[in-house]
């Protein structure tokens, strides 16, 4: 079972809240001005940002009625993007502290705390009561979840039959040797990939019925091929970006998972879920 502290430590800023506010400075907003937009390069922390949100959430039939759960929230910004776009009320849950406090002040920024509430809390043992959710998503966060059919269980608990639910994970595609660290872990042993198959299986004995199943490396190495270029162009990232979260170790992390995806051991898959 992989240790929590491995994954919390994976994800310590230190002082990252700080560091979105002095960035926002740079890009000349305040933190009255700023836009969920400007913070969609720090705050989607999943391959392709708010493109492969929008990607997934095309294929999810939520109503504007609907509370919906976010598993592994990060600091909240695909909760933002959905609660403004759709009006739905979302909670996100992570097990990282210092995002879930980081995120609440970010939706507070946009005025979007009403409808988005981040909480401290582990998948795999949620305070919540049975079928209290109407549907629920996932982004890159099964990589740190060695455990899936306790994480789909779970998630099948608190939702209401019929809800559905949207899976976009880094997965497993072919045997062979990983290049670390990535941006989810630092090495092999802490690392949780899973195939589709075997995705697939843990939510179908957690009682989903799974309709889809999408493979997006290709869009994964043209969406990073595009952000290099973008950057070379510009001299540099600009001031708020993945770098922001993940500091030094940005190059590396980034690079690792790029080839790792390029060789096909690797790829972020959709998989939509019915319960
Ligand atoms: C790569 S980040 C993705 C964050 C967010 N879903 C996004 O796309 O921006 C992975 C997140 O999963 C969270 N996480 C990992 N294991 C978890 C668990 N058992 N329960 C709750 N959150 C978890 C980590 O703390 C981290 O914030």
């Amino acid at each position: 079972m992989l240790n929590i502290n491995a994954v919390t430590e994976t994800y310590l800023h230190g002082d990252l809240l700080n560091a979105i506010e002095t960035s926002i400075a740079k890009l000349g907003k305040t933190l009255d001005s700023v836009t969920i937009e400007d913070l969609a390069a720090v705050d989607e922390f999943h391959i392709g940002g708010r493109v492969a949100t929008e990607h997934l959430f095309d294929q999810l039939n939520f109503s504007e009625q609907d509370h919906i759960l976010d598993v592994g929230c990060g600091l909240g910004g695909v909760a933002r993007f959905v609660a403004n776009k759709y009006n739905n009320r979302v909670t996100g849950i992570d097990l990282t502290q210092e995002y879930i406090e980081t995120g609440n002040a970010l939706s507070s920024w946009v005025k979007l705390d009403e409808l988005v509430t981040l909480q401290h809390e582990d998948a795999l043992s949620m305070s919540f009561q049975d079928e209290s959710f109407d549907g629920a998503y996932m982004l890159h966060v099964g990589m740190n979840v060695e455990d899936k059919a306790r994480l789909f269980s779970e998630v099948n608990r608190v939702l209401r039959p019929g809800a559905f639910f949207g899976v976009y994970d880094v997965m497993r595609q072919k045997e062979g040797e990983l290049a670390f660290p990535v941006p989810w872990a630092a090495e092999n042993s802490t690392s949780a990939l899973a195939s589709p198959d075997e995705y697939k299986q843990a939510l179908t004995e957690a009682g989903f019925e799974v309709s889809k199943e999408v493979n997006r490396g290709e869009f994964a190495l043209d969406f990073f091929k595009e952000l290099r270029a973008k950057n070379e162009a510009n001299g540099g990232p600009p001031p708020l970006g993945l770098h922001t979260l993940m500091k030094e170790s940005t190059p590396a992390k980034l690079k690792n998972m790029i080839d790792n995806i390029a060789a096909e051991y690797i790829a972020p898959f959709e998989i939509i879920a019915q319960k």
